[in-house]
This record gives C-alpha cells, sequence and structure tokens, in this order.
C-alpha cells in the first residue's frame, strides 16, 4: 500500500511487509544506537538483535500497529512504527496514536523524510479513530524535538529521574 509520495525524486512511504524485514531492522538497530545508547545509561543498545524479530512479526500481525518505511527506488531511508490506543477509563470515547519509534538514515536526513513518514502516521491514526498523537523523546535530543515540534507536537508532560 503507498500511504503517500513525494515531491522529491521517488520517496514513496508504505506499510512493511515480510521482505522489509532486514531493513527495518537494520533502521531500528540504527536508532537504539544512536539515541538510546547516546541518551540512557542502562538502556541495551543491542536489543534490536535481540528482541527485533519478535517485535517486527508482532507488528506484522497487529491491526492497531504500523510499521512504515520510506525508500526511494531499492533504497530503505527510514522507518517509523506507529500505534492506536483503544479508548480506557481517562479517556473513555477517546482513541489516541503513540509515535512509538521513527528514525531515517543519516545521508537522507533534513530533505523531508521523516516529514514524509510522520504525515503518513497521521494519516493511518486518523482512518483508525485517533483525535491526538504522542511521542516521547529523550529531552536531550534537541533536534528529534524541533522535528517533532515542526509536526504540530507541543510539550504536554515531563519525566524525572534521580540516580540511585
Ligand atoms: C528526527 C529525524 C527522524 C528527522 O528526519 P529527517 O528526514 O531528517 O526530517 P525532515 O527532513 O523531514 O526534517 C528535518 C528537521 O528534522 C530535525 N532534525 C533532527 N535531527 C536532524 C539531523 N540529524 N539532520 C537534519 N535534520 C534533523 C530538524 O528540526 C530539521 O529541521 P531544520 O531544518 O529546521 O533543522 C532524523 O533526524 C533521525 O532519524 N534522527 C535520529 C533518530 C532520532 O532521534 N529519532 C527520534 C527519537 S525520539
Amino acid at each position: 500500500m503507498i500511504l503517500g509520495s513525494s515531491d522529491m525524486g521517488e520517496l514513496i512511504v508504505t506499510v512493511a511487509t515480510e521482505s522489509d524485514r532486514a531493513a527495518f531492522l537494520s533502521s531500528v538497530d540504527g536508532l537504539f544506537h544512536e539515541d538510546l545508547q547516546i541518551h540512557d545509561p542502562y538502556g541495551d543498545p543491542e536489543w534490536a538483535a535481540r528482541g527485533g524479530d519478535a517485535y517486527f512479526t508482532a507488528l506484522l500481525d497487529d491491526l492497531d500497529a504500523v510499521p512504515l518505511i520510506a525508500r526511494d527506488g531499492d533504497a530503505v531511508l527510514g522507518h517509523l512504527v506507529g500505534r492506536v490506543m483503544e479508548p480506557d477509563v481517562l479517556r473513555p470515547g477517546t482513541k489516541v496514536a503513540s509515535l512509538e519509534s521513527i528514525r531515517v538514515a543519516p545521508p537522507a536526513r533534513g530533505s523531508g523524510v521523516g516529514g514524509r513518514l510522520v504525515a503518513a502516521f497521521f494519516a493511518w491514526a486518523r482512518e483508525r479513530g485517533a483525535v491526538r498523537a504522542g511521542v516521547t523523546a529523550y529531552a536531550a535530543n534537541e533536534g528529534a524535538q524541533r522535528f517533532y515540534a515542526r509536526h504540530g507536537f507541543a510539550p504536554s508532560s515531563v519525566s524525572l529521574r534521580a540516580p540511585l
């Protein structure tokens, strides 16, 4: 399924399928190494190598989640994982969506690939009745926060930590 084409080149965003497994896992692995590894001393940067396969398999079977891939021809330039949550006791009657993971390959950054992934995620979430999207970023990841702000995300809550 093509969720959107781009002004730039042949960029397309599609829902990932089994044939995208290796490229998807490679992108998730890259994210863990440049984000979690840098920003959380207790995080396991090798998580994708251990749990990525099962994670991707579960995503393919989950109607409330979507693994998206951005590609230019055969080259996979990035991924995004989105999810919609059913209403809960705190928000009766309201579905919200979560941007769980996003990464664009370094050489492709700054040319709109991430923006195309977010636009496709928003469209997918709206189609499923979600009225709001949320995302979590490390406070030190200022580039990601700038990127999210450009796509309409505003700060909502703050998570705090104390060393023990
Ligand atoms: C955040 C990210 C997905 C944006 O993808 P992208 O394709 O570069 O985004 P776009 O081209 O659509 O938009 C560019 C905007 O992204 C932001 N950005 C963040 N990191 C960037 C980078 N390394 N290079 C270029 N832009 C970056 C900037 O706000 C930029 O806007 P600006 O030109 O005003 O500075 C990408 O930079 C990335 O993969 N970063 C590393 C992984 C990461 O931090 N993921 C989010 C975890 S919460």
